[in-house]
């Protein structure tokens, strides 16, 4: 495994060199710290954590400040791995100084090395004066969450030659732009595999096949602790979830039978104290 920090120039030589980048969502630190140690390369704090750890129905209602909070705390516990700030709906939306302004807030307030924003062709002016700004970008396209509605739903994109082409040109379109990674979710792995080996920056894949530069997963699905739906590219690695959902019953179960705490789980203050306390305290 390899020790130094990942840089953007790290990824560019492991697609290069033919070997696969790994990326992992996080959101908190505890987190941040089990994927930098379990040697994951990237590390996205995904404008996911608005319904996986916040509660939200989807990524819409997360904002800035949410994610910057996050970001700040993924930061804390990561020694190795690239982190990539995600930015929010509206984030980047409204005009090319707002987008600017919000991906240097990753930057400067989060300690961020890069940030993801969604989008084809419509992007491509905003993500080429971010990276003039000087701030790392990477695409994502294929299905974008933020847009599902717009995309017909949660669906597979590109699944006819027409829309195909369309992803790939976008493809093209953000590399023009300089980014330096694309994120591809849920797309053919045909097409997958298609536009990473006709793209020089690394192709992230989520849904894509096993084709592309490299994956990502969400970490809740990849341990087992989201609850909701699964979709079909998620492989889970684990059933955390039950182990901790039956960790907090047994919890439950020994302070309602009072064996919990144990003497190995109190403190003990000297018999001479205890005596001394009784009587002070006797009237
Ligand atoms: O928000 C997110 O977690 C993402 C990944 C699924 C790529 O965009």
């Amino acid at each position: 495994m390899q020790k130094d920090k990942v840089e953007l120039s790290t990824v560019s030589k492991m697609k290069r060199e033919g070997r696969p980048i790994t990326m992992v969502t996080a959101y908190d630190t505890p987190t941040a710290r089990i994927v930098d140690a379990a040697g994951i390369d990237t590390v996205l704090v995904g404008d996911s954590a608005a319904n996986v750890v916040l509660g939200y129905p989807d990524t819409i209602p997360v904002t800035m400040d949410e994610l910057i909070h996050h970001t700040r705390a993924v930061k804390r516990g990561l020694e190795r791995a690239m982190l990539i700030g995600d930015m929010p709906f509206m984030s980047y939306n409204i005009s090319i100084e707002r987008a600017i302004e919000n991906a240097g807030r990753f930057i400067k307030e989060a300690g961020a090395d890069a940030v993801k924003l969604e989008g084809g062709g419509w992007v491509a002016d905003t993500v080429s004066y971010i990276v003039q700004a000087g701030i790392p970008i990477v695409g994502h396209l294929g299905l974008t969450p933020q847009t599902a509605g717009m995309l017909g739903g949660y669906k597979v994109q590109g699944k006819d030659a027409a829309s195909a082409k369309q992803i790939y040109e976008d493809a093209l379109g953000l590399q023009a732009a300089g980014a330096f990674m694309l994120v591809l979710e849920c797309v053919p792995a045909r097409l997958g595999t298609l536009i990473s080996r006709k793209l020089d920056i690394p192709v992230i894949g989520i849904g894509a096949g096993n084709g592309t530069d490299g994956q990502v997963l969400v970490y809740h699905d990849l341990v087992g602790i989201h609850a909701g739906f699964t979709p079909k590219f998620v492989k889970r690695y684990a059933q955390a979830g039950e182990i901790m959902q039956k960790a907090v019953e047994t919890y439950r179960h020994e302070v309602q039978e009072r064996t919990f705490p144990g003497d190995e789980h109190s403190f003990k203050i000297p018999d001479e104290e205890y005596e001394a306390l009784e009587k002070a305290i006797q009237s």
